[in-house]
């Protein structure tokens, strides 16, 4: 049996460039990853290719999610069979409110795939009702003000409260494969609790969660199972948590005299 999702050689461009130079990682739900590496290894490009944006162009590899190839699928398409991504550098969208911003992106997401859906799709119907107690629920769950459902999406919130804004569109999603890029950073030491808290909370044997961060302090909070190191382009090195432990002591320069890269 593959792993639920599988990347599998995977080379990355942007422009003219070649960021990821064969790639490879197999995340299964139920389990927790963490990717680390320097500035600009790449690890947000991964993100952002497993999520589908059209800058980042595949030029070789795979990407499977649950037995399917996802490569030439849209991001609303993979969102639909249960990616999820929370940006680095999240967006603002004036003049949407988080509430209808959450209940579209919760109904299509529930809806299912658009096209040769195998059956288990979970339904559209959910009553404004419903949606409003889930919605409320989870906003305590992450300590959010339910004030802030009624504010623009992003729109003036603080780097803080927009890495909330992030996690809170996953806690409605349910995504099976979640990605988080730096949800951390930005964070106050209170916040970081309670978000990682929230993920634990959120946390299930129908999800995987892949952890991208600089600091092994969210991985106190939030426990992989495996950790991975992206240097230039290619995980380089992979073990458990302690391997987030060397690399606070030892910094990156060990790991790529270990690889002799
Ligand atoms: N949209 C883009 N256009 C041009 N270059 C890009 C784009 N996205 C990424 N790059 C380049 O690709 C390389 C890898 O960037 P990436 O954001 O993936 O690194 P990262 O590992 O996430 O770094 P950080 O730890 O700083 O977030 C960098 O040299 C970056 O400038
Ligand atoms: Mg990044």
């Amino acid at each position: 049996m593959s792993a639920d999702l599988v990347v599998k050689n995977l080379h990355v461009r942007i422009e003219d460039q070649e960021i990821l130079k064969g790639l490879n990682l197999e995340i299964n739900k139920g389990e927790i990853h963490a990717i680390m590496g320097p500035n600009g290894s790449g690890k947000s490009t991964l993100a952002n290719t497993l999520m589908g944006h059209p800058a980042y162009e595949v030029t070789e590899g795979e990407i499977w999610l649950n037995g399917q190839n996802v490569v030439e699928l849209s991001p609303d398409e993979r969102a639909r069979l249960g990616l999820f991504l929370a940006f680095q550098y999240p967006s603002s969208i004036p003049g949407v409110s988080v509430a209808n911003f959450l209940r579209t992106a919760v109904s299509a997401r529930r809806e299912g795939p658009k096209t040769g859906s195998n059956g288990d799709s979970k339904g559209r119907g959910m009553s404004m009702r419903e949606f409003r107690n889930e919605l409320k629920e989870k906003m305590a769950l992450l300590k959010m003000d339910f004030g802030f459902a009624q504010r623009y999406v992003n729109e003036g919130f603080s780097g803080g409260e927009k890495k909330r804004m992030e996690i809170l569109q996953m806690a409605m999603l349910e995504p099976e494969i979640a990605i988080l890029d730096e949800t951390d950073s930005g964070l106050d030491i209170d916040a970081l609790r309670i978000v990682s808290e929230g993920v634990n909370e959120l946390m299930n044997p129908n999800m995987g969660v892949l952890v991208i961060t600089h600091y092994q302090r969210i991985l106190n909070y939030i426990q992989p199972q495996h950790v991975h190191i992206l240097v230039a382009g290619r995980i380089v090195l992979s073990g458990g948590p302690e391997l987030a432990l060397e690399l606070e002591e030892r910094g990156y320069d060990w790991v790529r005299e270990t690889e002799g890269s």
